[in-house]
């Protein structure tokens, strides 16, 4: 062939694939995209500013500073530049190799009321924030998008949460995708905090977070020093599983890279934070974790199959209603499942590690489709869940199409209480927990009572 007679061939040849992708699909997956260049805040105001929620009717506020003296109390009240409360904090800082952070504030601020808007500063200087503590009552919405990382994609998540009217962002693990770099930590803190400084950001830990180098053993302390989460508000004692609650839903968020079988200190807490719950007053109970138990793509199979073979019986006897994670860069949900088969009182899983991070996303997945996966997209995108009230609640998931989000999946779930699921489920969970440690006596006691 001269030269020609390739291009023709050529050219025929894209008019084809052009016609065929028109055909077939009107979406085509992008690539990732760069990270984005954020520069670490050299001014000596409070910056990395988020916050979460810290108890009842509290909130914590967390943030940076380079200058050492700098003092941790916030400031703060109803309307703007006027502050009436002021609430004195605790602060820490760590070393990492080289790097040494900033010093990193935590002030719990409360009591606060529901469903209000906040006006606050940090340190007694620089700018001013605001926050909206969520409501008392149905309805609340979550946002809710794991595997952050901060690319171009990452920008176009954030973007559409911020459109989103939501109350609490919830985050099943990897925020920065530092990877031992200690500045992309910063970097990190700079670009969610126009977010994270106004609706509080629920986080569990992913395997991002873990940076142990040799001889260092406490992997988490970037991420336990700046992402510090109510544990000790919820009697646990590692900020790598906590629960919180929040307008009649109770959310645990378990360590998918802490010790998790049946005798460690995770699934004692576990136990104990499950008998606690009042499905009167909660009648929503969600859990997230990293890597997922209910997953058909082909990335990350059989991760979570140890922490799901010691757990799930718990959380299937404890009735909970939607499970949440990450870690496979894809979007996947499920029918209502338990011991990987279909089951009408089990929870619904889904997938979200699609914030956006530099890996981009995974593509391949186990054909056919299992039974119990009931919609799966390799797409970047944010998930969205009103819980409208005790018995209902509408799941919402946006793909990032290019720049826009575009509803691709939506569900309305009907909580495990209104189904009748719980009477029966009850004895089960006494049995289970009769065969733990004497610890759950008290438990049982309430049960029996
Ligand atoms: C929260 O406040 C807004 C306006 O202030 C109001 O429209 C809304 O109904 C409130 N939500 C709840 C759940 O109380
Ligand atoms: C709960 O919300 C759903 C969906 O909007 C509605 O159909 C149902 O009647 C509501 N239930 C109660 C008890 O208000």
């Amino acid at each position: 062939m001269n030269d020609m007679e390739v291009k023709l061939v050529l050219i025929h040849t894209l008019g084809l694939l052009l016609l065929c992708a028109t055909v077939t699909a009107n979406y085509v997956r992008p690539l990732p995209r760069k990270p984005l260049h954020i520069s670490s805040s050299h001014s000596n105001h409070p910056h990395q500013v988020h916050i979460s929620l810290a108890g009842i009717n509290h909130m914590r506020v967390t943030w940076i500073t380079n200058d050492k003296n700098s003092p941790s109390y916030v400031e703060y009240g109803i309307s703007p530049a006027r502050y009436d409360t002021v609430a004195e904090g605790e602060y820490t800082s760590y070393s990492y190799m080289l790097y040494s952070s900033g010093k990193i504030h935590h002030t719990v601020i409360g009591p606060l009321e529901h469903n209000t808007t906040y006006f606050y500063r940090c340190g007694g200087y620089g700018p001013e924030f605001q926050l909206k503590t969520p409501p008392a009552q149905f309805p609340v919405t979550f946002a809710v998008a794991g595997d952050l990382g901060q690319t171009g994609w990452t920008k176009s998540t954030l973007d559409h949460i911020d459109q989103c009217n939501y109350d609490v962002y919830l985050l099943p693990g990897d925020l920065s995708y530092a990877d031992r770099m200690q500045h992309l930590w910063d970097t990190f803190g700079e670009l969610v905090e126009p977010l994270a400084s106004t609706r509080p950001w629920m986080v569990t830990q992913g395997n991002h977070e873990k940076e142990n180098i040799l001889l260092l053993e406490d992997g988490f302390v970037s991420y336990n020093s700046r992402w510090k989460m109510p544990f000790e508000e919820s009697g646990s004692t590692s900020n790598l599983y906590y629960s919180f609650e929040t307008a009649g839903v109770h959310i645990i968020m378990l360590g998918s890279y802490a010790d998790y079988d049946e005798y460690s200190e995770q699934y004692r807490w576990l136990n104990a934070d499950l008998s606690k719950v009042d499905r009167e007053r909660t009648p929503w109970l969600l859990v997230l974790f990293h890597a997922p138990w209910y997953n058909s793509n082909r990335a990350h199979q059989g991760e979570g199959d140890d922490m799901m073979a010691a757990m799930e019986p718990l959380l299937y006897a404890a009735g909970v209603d939607i499970v949440l994670a990450g870690h496979v860069h894809a979007y996947e949900r499920s029918k209502r499942v338990y011991n990987g088969g279909l089951d009408p009182c089990g929870a619904v899983h889904i997938t979200i590690g699609d914030g956006g991070n530099r890996e981009g996303l995974a593509h391949r997945y186990i054909n056919p489709q299992p039974k119990w996966s009931e919609f799966r997209e390799d797409s970047f995108g944010h998930g969205e869940l009103k819980i409208v009230n005790s018995t209902h609640a509408f799941w919402s998931w946006h793909r990032n199409d290019d720049d826009e989000a575009v509803k691709v999946d939506d569900i309305w779930i009907t909580s495990l209480v209104s189904s009748g699921c719980l009477d029966k489920k009850r004895l089960k969970l006494m049995n289970i927990l009769t065969n733990q440690a004497t610890e759950t006596d008290a438990f049982i006691y309430q049960l029996v009572e």
